[in-house]
């Protein structure tokens, strides 16, 4: 059974969760259960807390003097906040010396030496999370006494925020932030996505338009630019290019002969022998392509496809006569695409070659007017039969007049990138 990616990022959330759950569970069980160390505290009886949110406080509430002694009743509270309970506690204070227990309330009192000893009334062992423990005694003393410290010790019991804890809670936090952010992020491409699909569709209706003003100009080679940037692409993707270069590559082979719009249509579309002026005109279709596309930089290679596509790998073309891998990738790839292409179709002059005069017309330029290390792709494309497979695509959409129209969908899938 095969599950889609959302599915099993699902299941797995889930069972982390599940662990997590289970560890807790268990944790809280042990802990519950378990009388784990010694608890001990000296407490200020001012009600500062000082430390695991245990705090004392001691309030005399009367005091007398008798002939030999003074009598005073003390009243104490000592208050648990912590996130422990304490079982089986006494508390102390120190007491001077000759100190006679008189009454008590709340606990067992007894003196011992100089100290006074508070244990817990039978049914009162255990002092919980939010417990308040009020007791009382009334002392005779020697002396006037203020009590100023408690000690309280016991037996932690429950929960105590142990390492254990801490990291299950913490595991849980990064996984609620795993899990939202799974979701925010399945949203966000999600919603990237649709915004892309609708990038590259004004890009396409773009070119749409260009392509429609070359076309009304040369109408002889109607779907050129489309066949080119398929040829094109088909190599790039061959040659092993990223699918960002590769849609590139289409893009430039769509508008190579963009320059042809400022060629006059006499010229153009002239039969016979052209003019060394007249040539000249043709030829300048490149700088004039450059020209227009100079503001085209978001779509790399674009304007240098433009500009180059008929230069020659042994440095003989034009407009600038660059040899060899001085001239851009891109270019040389379309400039192969396009020579195939020229050959393949019938022109004003001229009938297409058959398959094999192209192929031979191909692998005599290899070195010379094409880059070598792309001519066998072509080659191959010719061979194995995808340049028909293109030409039928592309056919079928020449057939109405001004029928012509570039969609996401003429877009073989890899150049979508997505
Ligand atoms: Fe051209």
């Amino acid at each position: 059974m095969k599950l889609d990616k959302t599915t099993e990022t699902l299941l797995i959330f889930m069972a982390a969760f599940v662990i997590l759950f289970t560890a807790y569970f268990v944790d809280r069980v042990c802990a519950d259960n378990n009388v784990s160390s010694e608890y001990t505290i000296d407490m200020t009886l001012t009600g500062a807390r000082l430390s695991d949110g245990v705090y004392a406080t001691v309030a005399k509430s009367g005091e007398g003097k008798a002939r030999n002694h003074y009598f005073a009743q003390f009243d104490f509270s000592i208050q648990n906040n912590g996130n422990i309970g304490i079982s089986n506690w006494t508390a102390t204070i120190d007491v001077p010396k000759g100190t006679e227990l008189s009454n008590f309330w709340g606990v067992e009192a007894d003196i011992e030496g100089d100290k006074l000893v508070f244990t817990p009334e039978f049914y009162n062992l255990s002092f919980s999370k939010n417990d308040k423990l009020d007791f009382g005694v009334v002392l005779n003393t020697g002396e006037s006494f203020y009590p100023s410290k408690i000690n309280f010790r016991g037996y932690k019991t429950g929960r105590n925020g142990n390492v254990f804890t801490n990291i299950i809670f913490v595991a849980f936090i990064i996984w609620a932030a795993l899990f939202v952010g799974f979701f925010v992020t399945r949203f966000n491409l999600k919603n990237y996505r649709e915004k892309q699909k609708n990038d590259v569709r004004v890009i396409l209706q773009s070119m749409n338009t260009f392509i429609s003003f070359i076309d009304a100009k040369d109408p002889y080679t109607r779907g050129h630019s489309r066949r080119v940037a398929m040829y094109a692409a088909e190599i790039a993707k061959r040659m092993r290019l990223t699918e960002d270069e590769v849609q590139n590559v289409y893009y430039a082979g769509l508008l190579h002969d963009a320059g042809k719009i400022s060629v006059p249509d006499a010229v153009l579309n002239k039969p016979g022998r052209l003019s060394d002026e007249e040539r000249k005109q043709i030829q300048d279709h490149t700088v004039a392509g450059g020209k227009m596309l100079k503001q085209m930089t978001s779509l790399r290679g674009i304007r240098e496809t433009a500009l180059y596509h008929h230069e020659r790998y042994d440095g003989d073309g034009y407009p600038e006569g660059l040899k060899g891998e001085s001239i851009p990738l891109y270019a040389r790839i379309v400039g192969v695409a396009d020579s195939y292409d020229a050959m393949s179709s019938n022109r004003v002059y001229r009938r297409h070659l058959n398959k094999d005069e192209i192929i031979e017309e191909i692998q005599k330029g290899s070195g010379t007017q094409f880059d070598p290390n792309i001519v066998p792709y072509m080659v191959d494309m010719i061979n194995d039969g995808y340049v028909n497979v293109v030409k039928m695509e592309t056919a079928e959409n020449d057939s109405g007049e001004n029928n012509f129209h570039l969609t996401e969908d003429d877009i073989p899938g890899v150049y979508m990138g997505f």
